[in-house]
């Protein structure tokens, strides 16, 4: 059998109004812009923000922002129409196979794992950063030792420690992990609290901070292109246009979860009309707060503190030292970031789960990740596996690498998402579409173009990493996925006549 076969849409279908069964239509627009702010607002805007600052874009990462919210928005509008024409609760990965074929699906698949697994990795180690703040800020306590708080590739800016191991990342993903095996998921409520309380932040830091912007900062607004070079040796593209391309390749982590929304279009009241609202909607928003505070940021605080002294838990840093009077502030962002990362980390590992759990039920993954624990019905073995991965990246890899790792693997994915929508239209034309993403093909053109540029941005050494990451993926699935897929050997049948998911108008 070929490497291009396809599950049918039938069993998709099938798949899904078997599903149906058990999961109730009751998210409206506004649950659904709610569930994407949850997901949304996390380590991107809190650590990365200060990162494509201080390596790409200066205070011109505002544009940044507004470059990679439209690759966003082209990339959301075809997951939309994706979600709900194959309305089943799933991924990409699910979209792709039915699509473009069992070897496209897991790329995408395998590449989603950089998204959730090192996107929840990249998280973690932010979280470690602002712990360590608030050890300090708030209880006047000394900070983890570096050597247990960094990974081994970090060294201190005064050359004396190297890092060893990041335990305090270990430890947050090690305690979700478990919290998602008892089958935690985030309730509805807790999610709006959380959302609350990361928007009041958001809002409050730039409100406040706007009468402690320096305009010595932000001149000039877009520096000129030149290279920088980090304390380390590492050298980036910083300034002019790069440099803005850049940044947005660095800050498109912060769009991250978006795409959750789309997954739970079984779940929407009317998904014709919720889901691009959903999507659209906590996309806007979040934009607009991204580029007021990224320019609050860069007005309150240097470049050059963002490469020394800032460069870790940069927000509370540019508020403890220029925002004289407000140190309740910065204890309050830190705290409600602890709590924020956290959520933000619970929806990543449970996207991941979501993936591995159809990859191992499809027989491209071992069985046994799809196997469900004997009392709380999770896939346990899934999420374990997925924690000794996440583990190993939040441990022993620095916060840059896996945050642009998970950039340019989800940039990766959406552009074959894109894809995806050119190809469904020409293949199955006649399939009901809920939601039509408008001017096909060119919004899955400029979506991949945009995308492909930031992939572009992000320099040879990620593209690199993506490479490798992807050759490691075939290695795999050659070896192992190929000859256990059980579409490839038959045992996925389709139902002749398979009853159509019923869609409330
Ligand atoms: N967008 C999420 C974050 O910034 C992944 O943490």
């Amino acid at each position: 059998m070929g490497l291009f076969i396809k599950k049918s849409i039938t069993q998709l279908l099938a798949d899904a109004a078997e599903s149906e069964k058990t999961l109730k239509r009751t998210l409206t627009a506004s649950s659904l812009i709610a569930l994407g702010i949850g997901a949304i607002i996390g380590a991107g805007l809190f650590v990365r923000t200060a990162a494509a600052a201080a390596q790409h874009g200066g205070p011109s990462v505002t544009i940044g922002f507004i470059v990679a919210s439209i690759g966003c928005a082209l990339a959301g509008l075809c997951y939309a129409e994706l979600s709900s024409s194959i309305p089943i609760a799933g991924s990409a990965y699910t979209y792709s196979y039915a699509t473009m074929g069992e070897l496209i699906a897991w790329i995408i698949g395998w590449d989603l794992i950089l998204e959730y697994a090192v996107g929840a990795a990249t998280v973690g180690i932010a979280w470690t950063e602002y712990l360590n703040n608030l050890l300090v800020t708030t209880f006047g306590m000394k900070p983890i030792p570096y050597e247990w708080s960094h990974s081994p590739f970090e060294t201190s800016l005064d050359g004396l420690h190297t890092g060893m191991i990041n335990l305090p990342a270990l430890f947050i993903v090690s305690v979700l992990t478990l919290l998602l095996i008892r089958g935690t998921q985030e309730s509805a409520l807790v999610n709006n609290i959380i959302v609350i309380v990361k928007v009041s932040i958001v809002v409050l830091f730039i409100v406040i901070g706007w009468g402690f912007i320096n305009p010595a900062n932000h001149t000039p607004y877009i520096p000129a292109a030149t290279t920088y070079t980090d304390h380390q040796g590492i050298s980036y593209d910083y300034g002019g246009f790069w440099g803005i391309i850049g940044s947005a390749g660095v800050v498109f982590f912060a769009f991250i979860g978006f795409d959750a929304v789309s997954t739970t279009a079984q779940e929407a009241k009317n998904p014709k009309r919720d889901m691009p609202i959903g999507i659209l909607g906590s996309l806007v928003i979040c934009t607009i707060l991204y580029v007021l505070f990224g320019h609050v940021l860069t007005g309150v605080a240097s470049v050059e503190d963002f490469r020394t002294t800032g460069k870790e838990a940069s927000v509370a840093f540019a508020i403890n030292k220029y925002m004289l009077g407000y140190a309740w502030l910065g204890q309050a962002v830190t705290v409600a970031i602890l709590f924020g990362f956290s959520s933000v980390i619970l929806v990543m590992l449970l996207g991941q789960s979501r993936v591995f759990y159809s990859m191992s039920a499809d027989g491209l993954m071992p069985k046994m990740f799809s196997e469900l624990h004997p009392k709380y019905k999770t896939p346990y073995k899934a999420n374990l596996l997925i924690l000794v991965l996440v583990g190993l990246f939040a441990a022993f890899v620095p916060g840059d690498i896996v945050g642009d790792m998970t950039s340019i693997g989800t940039l990766f994915a959406f552009m074959l998402v894109c894809a995806a929508v050119i190809i469904l239209r020409k293949t199955n034309p006649d399939l009901p579409r809920q939601f039509k993403t408008p001017w096909v093909p060119f919004v899955p053109i400029m979506g991949i173009i945009v995308c492909g540029l930031m992939i572009f941005g992000l320099g040879w050494i990620n593209w690199l990493r993506l490479i490798v990451w992807l050759a490691i993926g075939f290695v795999i699935y050659f070896s192992y996925s190929r000859s256990h897929s059980l579409l490839q050997k038959g045992e996925l049948v389709d139902p002749k006549d398979p009853p159509a998911p019923k869609i409330e108008e």
